[in-house]
């Protein structure tokens, strides 16, 4: 296998790693994109759905919902893609979600995870967790968690996290204040415009760690797991935040080339469709397919299981086993 070492801007250590195969004909196979009804997202879905799969799409706001349907549905060629409407900031609508995608489907053979809001206003949901932190990480290990039998039971089959990658320290989570309660905002920061940046760490750091937990609970099963930070991207998900976050979208667009998420999607679709879990499980990738060497605290048995333990807890998931 062709391997190449680059260094990227950022100094972050990389190789190229091409797969040796993927699934390309998807028909009768079946994939679920939580968050798939805007950016990143929807790209995904789209290719999955022209890929042949049966495409599910998840969202809170249903007239985005039913307008990603018509478009993924027009650019695919595929009709075989549904919409359905679920708050990923309430861990009983993720049951729920899960329980209605058990009864209509009776396989799961990629779940890609791009649901996620930028934060601004420390909010906590009626169930007690901070609002943020329940859609950008525990809804994901949560739905993962009620749904993995079905990915074992089918494969090859895989997992992704559209998240950041080994961009963020693991030293930002902070087990005994997953709901940011302490620093909503990241205290070296200040009066930094973006408000949230704490909480936001917290969750793409808890991201990081579940990918990998998740891998080696995978491992020899047919399912793998990875994580993926897309980069800068061309979608909306900054303006749909406050006023500190559009300044920041400017800023972003001024200095930089933000990245299509179609193309984001190129790396995003093969990660989910591999023949070979096992070539890639445990891995974490850049947008351009690039494999990223992550922080060595992600690895931390310790700091793995006491998040895993957490997240069961603070999600119920606990409560089921
Ligand atoms: N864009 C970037 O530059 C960038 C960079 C690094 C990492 N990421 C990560 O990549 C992921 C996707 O980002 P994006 O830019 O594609 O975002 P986006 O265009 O804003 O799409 C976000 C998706 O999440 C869904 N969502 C938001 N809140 C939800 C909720 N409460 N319940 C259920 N679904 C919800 C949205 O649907 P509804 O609005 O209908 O709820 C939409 O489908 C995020 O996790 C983000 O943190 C993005």
């Amino acid at each position: 296998m062709h391997r190449e070492r680059i260094r990227t801007d950022g100094g972050v250590e990389t190789t190229t790693d091409p797969w040796t195969e993927t699934r390309t004909d998807l028909d009768g196979q079946v994939a679920l994109v939580a968050g798939g009804t805007d950016g990143i997202g929807k790209a995904t879905a789209t290719r999955l759905a022209e890929l042949g799969a049966t495409t599910v799409v998840v969202g809170s706001t249903p007239e985005r919902g039913h307008e990603a349907v018509e478009a993924i549905v027009e650019e695919s060629n595929n009709d075989a893609v549904e919409y359905v409407q679920a708050d990923f900031s309430l861990m009983s609508e993720i049951r729920q979600l899960a329980e209605e995608f058990r009864g209509n489907y009776d396989r799961l053979d990629a779940l890609v995870h791009t649901a996620g809001i930028l934060p601004y206003e420390r909010e906590m949901t009626e169930e007690g967790i901070e609002r943020s932190f329940a859609i950008n990480y525990l809804s994901r290990f949560l739905l993962t968690n009620l749904l993995v039998d079905m990915l074992e039971d089918g494969g090859p089959t895989g997992v992704v996290n559209v998240a950041a990658a080994g961009a963020n320290s693991v030293e930002l989570l902070d087990l005994d204040d997953l709901s940011s309660e302490r620093f909503f905002t990241d205290p070296e920061e200040g009066d930094h415009m973006t408000r949230g940046q704490n909480a936001l760490d917290q969750a793409q750091v808890a991201n990081d760690i579940f990918g990998l937990e998740l891998a080696d609970r995978v491992e020899g099963t047919g399912v793998s797991s990875t994580v993926i930070h897309p980069g800068a991207v061309d979608t909306d998900i900054r303006m749909k935040a406050d006023d500190g976050w559009r300044q920041v979208d400017e800023m972003l667009r001024s200095e930089m080339d933000v990245v299509p998420p179609e193309l984001v999607a190129e790396t995003v679709v093969p990660l989910a469709t591999v023949t070979n879990p096992s070539e890639i499980n445990g891995k974490f990738f850049q947008t351009g397919r690039q494999v990223v060497e992550f922080q060595d605290g992600v690895r931390d048995p310790e700091l793995r299981q006491d998040l895993w333990e957490k997240s069961a807890e603070l999600s119920g998931l606990a409560d089921e086993d």
